[in-house]
């Protein structure tokens, strides 16, 4: 069932272009507008939220943290993301006017369950955002978008993420379609490039070999820092998450602008740093600021592991490698950037000879508290 990989989650990141595109089958109307069929959800409730709250844990909530900048952007409304368990210990301010959107690939995450539960108990409309069918967290809620990422087996998450990350695109340009946030042609082309990307993600696995070579290189590594801004910070996170959970390296995902608030005090000769940096053609000239971080760290003899958008040749006289990957609208760019992570930390756990498929004191769906 592995399909001739060496492991199911070698394999699940393989399958992502397939997830992707799955995620966005028949997600439109004959005129081109988007129809979220199953979400079985009151336009009008939905005409009405003021705030939107994403409750997760894990990889989930990241998935929820790229959803904000792209969800407020298009659709002018404040998301918080917040983790179920902290969440729902917390006297949150929720009403009838708030959309709660609890993402799990399980569907069966205690944590974010209860978080559902309280949420609903204040009045919140709840819509689930979950890949597995017939569980608990879809049942329980008002709402359910379905990711179809198909079963995941791997403990860690690949393909359910990406997938995750579709289905809260989807969310955000229906919301601006409902509520006229966006002009249907704005709509239309956001959801034409998301239809392009399993292509592009497809080119990143194509190219895989480089990263993978880097991470054999790597197997003696302690610690691991990964740097990202902008939607880069949750893929940041993400990929230093993948890297604890395989290879049981210390890794550390930080927001890049936080560097001389205090982390740049742990460079040093020969640290290894991922840096995720943004596309040169994004607005606010994020681009020219992590490259100036990457200056910063290297000049301390940090070892720069870059992932930048092809094209980007700014990035080349300060990287001590670059993984590119395709050209890609700046929001949409998570949907790429993370594959190299992804790979590399199950490239560098293969070389350890851990199990990259069941590692360590983890469970595939966390039922308990
Ligand atoms: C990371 C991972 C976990 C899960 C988290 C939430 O690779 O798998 O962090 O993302 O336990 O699980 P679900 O999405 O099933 O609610």
């Amino acid at each position: 069932e592995k399909g001739g990989f060496a492991s199911f989650m070698d394999k699940e990141i393989h399958d992502q272009p397939q997830a992707v595109a799955d995620t966005l089958l028949g997600r439109t109307d004959l005129e081109g507008r988007l129809v979220l069929d199953d979400l079985r959800v009151d336009e009008a409730v939905l005409r009405q939220v003021d705030k939107i709250i994403v409750v997760a844990c894990g990889t989930a909530a990241y998935a929820g943290q790229v959803a904000k900048y792209a969800i407020e952007h298009w659709c002018r409304i404040p998301v918080e993301v917040e983790l179920a368990h902290e969440f729902r210990y917390r006297d949150p301010v929720v009403d009838a006017k708030t959309l709660v959107v609890a993402v799990s690939q399980s569907g069966e995450t205690m944590d974010t369950l209860m978080a559902v539960r309280h949420a609903r108990e204040q009045g919140a409309t709840v819509l689930a955002i979950v890949n597995t069918h017939g569980s608990t967290i879809p049942r329980e809620s008002d709402a359910v978008l379905y990711t179809h990422a198909g079963p995941e087996v791997a403990v860690a998450s690949t393909k359910a993420f990406l997938a995750q990350i579709t289905a809260s695109y989807l969310l955000g340009l229906y919301l601006a379609q409902l509520r006229g946030t966006k002009f249907p042609d704005e709509i239309a082309e956001s959801f034409a490039a998301l239809r392009a990307i399993p292509e592009k993600i497809q080119q990143v696995l194509d190219a895989a070999e480089q990263v993978r070579e880097t991470a054999r290189s790597m197997a003696e590594a302690t610690s691991v820092l990964f740097l990202g801004r902008h939607v880069g910070f949750p893929v940041a996170m993400e990929g230093a998450l993948k890297l604890k959970e395989l290879a049981y390296i210390h890794a550390e995902g930080f927001a890049a602008g936080e560097l001389k608030h205090g982390p740049i005090a742990l460079i040093e000769e020969g640290q290894p740093v991922f840096v995720v940096v943004p596309s040169p053609r994004g607005r606010h000239s994020l681009h020219s600021k992590v490259i100036s971080n990457i200056q910063e760290i290297r000049a301390r003899g940090a070892r720069t592991l870059v992932i930048a958008e092809e094209g980007d040749e700014a990035v080349l006289p300060f990287a001590d490698e670059v993984f590119f990957v395709p050209q890609t609208p700046v929001l949409l760019a998570p949907l790429v950037s993370v594959v190299p992570l992804q790979i590399f930390a199950c490239e560098l756990a293969t070389a350890k000879g851990l199990d990259v498929d069941q590692p360590r004191n983890l469970a595939k769906s966390v039922t308990v508290e």
